[in-house]
């Protein structure tokens, strides 16, 4: 498919060297569910003039195009995804530069575990809490990302980010709109890069006692198979995963995805799930949870491919 399109006239967008365009590339792997089918295109620009190539192609073939991170949070459809999706996963997305005063700057493809790795080394409390989070600072500043009562905005002094049509915007925290797993600019927009500021300072060895702590506790509550995190947002007041569990649905399965034994609001990849499979799986929670409780759950994980207001 995509390469008709190419060939009914579309030029390739020109990129530096190291800048990567290819059609029909395989997402499944670049998820933390792999689960889903092919981007109609895909590239992983190497510096800023690419990114800017990519998102001018994306409008000139009139194509959606979709920021993956690390694909932690992320169920991708079966089959095509008609979208370009874009990649910072070049080293130049990558950096992190101490600014001295208790402030980092880190770009967007940094991964929560090396941020936080960085902040123990230099003595930088706050960052303790995305340890664990399998994503990278981009995808976790689109989230909202959180765990262990923190998220990620309580760290942000100001964001840098890329629209659609490729202008650059610097806002500083009081000028986003974010809350509970969201920020309305990054909706989309590609962060490029943000600056964070620790809570405080502490000695390295209590602040890595501290991330040990966070991690035992992870482990103990959260499966370790492939999974997209939690499913659903908690409702307010509520855990999902607790109405899920009060409802007898741990354990439940559609073909091999299943509600983890061991936290409700987890559905795991036992080796061959599908999309389809997953969806059936969260319209089944969902419905019973309703039925229930008259909670509506909403679902956090992001679908790519489709709405999830059409599939539930
Ligand atoms: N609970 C049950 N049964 C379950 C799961 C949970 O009874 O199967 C109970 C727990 O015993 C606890 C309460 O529900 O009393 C809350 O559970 P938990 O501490 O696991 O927290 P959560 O609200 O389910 C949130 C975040 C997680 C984050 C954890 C830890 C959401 C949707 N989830 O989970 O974030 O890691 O707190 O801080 O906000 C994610 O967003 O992907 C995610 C994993």
């Amino acid at each position: 498919m995509g390469w008709k399109v190419i060939a009914k006239g579309f030029d390739l967008p020109t990129l530096s060297p190291e800048g990567v365009f290819r059609l029909n590339e395989p997402l499944a792997p670049k998820t933390t569910f792999r689960i889903g089918g092919h981007a109609r295109f895909y590239a992983e620009p190497a510096c800023a003039d690419d990114l800017k190539a990519v998102l001018e192609f994306a409008q000139r073939v009139s194509t959606p195009v979709f920021f993956l991170g690390r694909g932690s949070n992320l169920l991708v459809i079966d089959g095509e995804v008609p979208f370009l999706v874009i990649r910072l996963s070049h080293d130049v997305w990558r950096k992190i530069d101490d600014l001295v005063d208790g402030r980092l700057l880190a770009g967007a493809g940094v991964k929560l575990h090396d941020l936080c790795a960085y902040a123990v080394q230099r003595g930088l409390a706050g960052f303790e809490f995305l340890d664990g989070i399998p994503g990278s600072l981009g995808g976790a500043l689109r989230m909202n990302s959180g765990a262990m009562g923190n998220w990620i905005f309580e760290l942000v002094e100001s964001l840098r980010f890329v629209q659609l049509d490729g202008c650059e915007v610097i806002l500083k925290l009081e000028e986003l709109h974010y809350g509970y797993r969201h920020c309305a600019e990054l909706f989309n927009a590609c962060a490029v890069e943000a600056t964070l500021r620790a809570t405080g300072r502490a000695d390295s060895e209590s602040i890595r006692q501290k991330v040990a702590a966070f991690h035992e506790h992870r482990c103990a509550i959260q499966p370790i198979e492939s999974s997209a995190g939690c499913v659903f947002k908690n409702p307010t007041g509520d855990s999902a995963g607790r109405l899920i569990d009060q409802i007898g649905f741990k354990g439940q399965r559609v073909g091999d995805a299943e509600v983890s034994t061991l936290h409700g609001n987890f559905i795991i990849n036992r080796g061959a799930a599908t999309s389809d499979d997953v969806i059936e799986l969260i319209r089944r929670v969902r419905r019973k949870v309703w039925e229930w409780s008259g909670i509506l759950l909403d679902p956090e994980v992001i679908l790519l491919g489709k709405e999830w207001k059409d599939v539930l």
